[in-house]
């Protein structure tokens, strides 16, 4: 009772004969579900352009300008080994099993190079816990050379060979080339007990690490990179023969870090009155120490805003902006 064809146009002819007579009804399947599809598409651009439309008028009645922040601005902040420790809560565990990865198997039996990654979430503190471990007393008499090097991004081979010669008191003023400079490297730790800190780690770009990694087969067993990574992949790439994945912070750590700095400069029956709202407000923090030390910041906005509440058009000037995206920029690069 049905009949198809497919025409020239790749549609379907179907032919339904009913009640004696035949009607035709000529369904451009292909055609049809285009035509649909791109109808679908043609109402999310109407849409897509309105709410675009909205937020241009909204921009223009706010006066906002668009800030763009410099490449200057969004270089990420080069670490360096130094930690203030009194200031550090928690992480006494994490740096006791770190410590003991670095310290194990000094003898006969321990492997070439190993390397050690803290893999965790930005802000986490996998620097703050690889500052803590450079600085242990144990570390610094079991190897003869502690070396810091800040990665970050891009991943720069001179820049990295330069910056362990540096620590090594070997001048790099005549060395240009990677080769020459990685010559010098391998000279310099050769036969020694080495620690590598290679701190925030980006590029999975295995060819980048495995240029620099033969000159630092020379230095003596027991040697040890220790790598700080958000990404496994990272790890991974990097050969990676002890992953320590970082936590979040216990509630009372995070307290702690919020707590010491919030009352810092109040008096005891001051903080007693405002202990329960400083722990509230550090346990929504979700262990994360970045964030506790960032809302910090934000009494600051509150106080800057209040004071300035009398000239609204604050909040639409150019200082405002240039404030919240410098406050915005700190929050994500974790530079505060
Ligand atoms: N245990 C801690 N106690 C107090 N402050 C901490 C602790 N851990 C981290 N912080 C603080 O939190 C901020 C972020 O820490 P850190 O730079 O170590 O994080 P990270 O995991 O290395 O982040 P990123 O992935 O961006 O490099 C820093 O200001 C640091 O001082
Ligand atoms: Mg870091």
């Amino acid at each position: 009772m049905g009949r198809g064809k497919v025409n020239g146009l790749g549609c379907v002819l179907v032919v339904i004969v009913k009640g004696g007579e035949a009607e035709t009804f000529s369904f451009a399947c292909v055609c049809l579900n285009q035509v649909v599809q791109c109808r679908d598409i043609a109402l999310k651009i109407k849409a897509v352009s309105e709410k675009l439309d909205d937020i241009a008028k909204e921009k223009a009645m706010y006066g906002f300008e668009l800030y763009r922040a410099t490449d200057h601005e969004l270089q990420r902040l080069t670490s360096t080994s130094l930690v203030d420790e009194s200031s550090v809560c928690g992480r006494d565990d994490e740096k006791k099993i770190v410590v003991s990865k670095l310290l194990a198997g000094s003898g006969q039996e321990a492997r070439d190079m190993e390397v050690i990654s803290l893999v965790g979430l930005g802000g986490i503190g996998k620097t703050t816990l690889a500052q803590l471990v450079f600085n242990d007393s144990e570390v610094a008499t079991h190897f003869q050379e502690k070396i810091w090097v800040c990665v970050s991004e891009p991943f720069d081979g001179v820049r990295i060979a330069k910056a362990i010669l540096e620590h090594l008191k070997v001048s790099t003023s005549n060395l240009v080339e990677l080769q020459s400079l990685l010559q010098s490297v391998s000279q310099s730790i050769n036969g020694k007990r080495v620690l590598l800190v290679l701190d925030d780690v980006w590029t999975e770009d295995h060819r980048l690490w495995e240029q620099l990694k033969p000159s630092l087969v020379g230095c003596a067993r027991g040697s040890r990179i220790l790598v700080t990574a958000r990404k496994g992949a990272v790890a991974m790439m990097m050969g990676t023969n002890h992953r320590i994945d970082i936590e979040t912070l216990y509630d009372d750590a995070c307290r702690s870090i919020f707590n010491h700095m919030a009352f810092l400069d109040r008096s005891k029956e001051e903080c007693e009155r405002l202990e329960d709202i400083g722990n509230n407000i550090a346990n929504k923090c979700k262990g994360l120490p970045l964030v506790a030390k960032l809302l910090l910041k934000l009494p600051a906005l509150i106080f800057m805003l209040a004071r300035q509440s009398f000239h609204l058009n604050f909040m639409f000037s150019p200082d405002f902006h240039y404030f919240l995206s410098h406050f915005i920029f700190s929050l994500k690069f974790g530079t505060l």
